[in-house]
């Protein structure tokens, strides 16, 4: 194998350049020349890229965001849009194509592979962790350390002035944001679109969840942590609704996206050094139309169209201790309110 190429497409990750960095690196041991295209697929389309080497991934481990841009690229979704990077990429004689990216750059790779008869491997990179067949995702951990760190101090003006408050995380349709911040944080509630798929029934869960805990508690601070998209108007329109309804102040906080950048934390560049290691390997052994996954601390190869096929499940037993187990609502003395 004598030259292959790598984009990051879609949302950007903390430890996309630790990636890059573990591809240029391992590729080079191996004597292959790397391709880095600017823009995501963009890049691909306009023939935007430069030559990497050792010197151009030279002290970017510790950043956030990507040195190669990204970019959402609607335009890749044509069949004209494909067939004419499977030239560009014919142009340059890449033997092989590395995608870091979330599920609708995966989505893309696999509209490629269907025009150019090359190798194909992705690597997840988004901090929303909605990719199957990998326990995580390039990002992941960083975003989630973002969000506690800025539910931590919302929690402290919270207390000082015993007020409600609701904690908007990203994670587009998914909630592992959300409920490993939740969990981490001890926050009193969450709304996740894998549980609370009815707004009406998650509104008056909260009503109810607040009305009980200041039953046991008295008036003291209360955090709820809500995913994106989960309600219309975000927490901005469920803080004013709550706020008529249980007649007290609640305050919506977005965290937005802080959460995608920072200095990635060290279980990001982890994965993401190894998975851009591996990926180059997989080229080398022939491999295609995969991505590249870690699941139980072993390296995996996932057919690409499996990535999206089902939706990835959130941790039960999380889900329990944030719903039941430390739920105050769920206390012996909730149940002898209640009788
Ligand atoms: O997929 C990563 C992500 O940050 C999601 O969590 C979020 O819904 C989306 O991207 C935001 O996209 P954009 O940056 O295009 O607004």
């Amino acid at each position: 194998m004598k030259r292959i190429a790598v984009l990051t497409s879609g949302g950007d990750a903390p430890g996309m350049n630790a990636c890059i960095r573990a591809v240029v690196l391992t590729a080079e041991h191996y004597n292959i020349e790397v391709i880095g295209y600017r823009h995501g697929y963009n890049g691909l389309l306009n023939q935007e890229y430069k030559v990497m080497s050792r010197d151009s991934v030279g002290n970017i481990m510790q950043a956030g965001g990507t040195v190669l841009r990204s970019a959402r690229c609607l335009e890749f979704k044509t069949e004209a849009a494909a067939i004419k990077a499977a030239q560009n990429l014919d142009e340059l004689e890449i033997e092989a194509l590395l995608v870091i990216g979330g599920d609708g750059s995966f989505k893309g790779a696999d509209h490629l592979s269907k025009f150019w008869d090359k190798q194909i491997i992705a690597l997840p990179g988004t901090i929303d962790n909605d990719i199957n067949g990998t326990d995580a995702t390039i990002g992941y951990f960083t975003a989630i350390e973002t969000a506690l760190s800025s539910i931590d101090k919302v929690r402290d003006t919270a207390d000082a002035f015993e007020r409600i408050f609701l904690v908007e995380v990203m994670g587009r349709h998914a909630g592992f944001i959300g409920l490993s911040a939740a969990v981490s944080s001890g926050a009193d509630q969450v709304l996740l679109p894998e549980i609370h798929n009815d707004s009406v029934k998650a509104l008056q869960t909260i009503v109810g969840h607040i009305e009980t805990a200041r039953k046991i508690r008295g008036n003291t601070s209360y955090i709820v942590v809500v995913a994106e998209n989960l309600w219309p108007g975000g927490v901005t329109a469920l803080a004013q609704v709550l706020t008529e309804r249980i007649k007290t102040d609640c305050r919506p906080v977005i965290l937005g996206h802080v959460q995608r950048g920072g200095s990635p934390v060290t279980q990001d560049r982890l994965l993401a050094t190894k998975l851009g290691a591996y990926a180059v390997e997989a080229a080398m052994a022939g491999k295609t139309n995969i991505m590249v996954g870690e699941r139980n601390y072993k390296l995996v190869d996932v057919p690409l169209t499996e990535t999206w096929a089902n939706r990835k499940e959130l941790d039960p037993y999380l889900v329990k201790i944030q719903t039941e187990l430390f739920d105050i609502t769920q206390s012996q003395l909730a149940k002898q309110l209640a009788d």
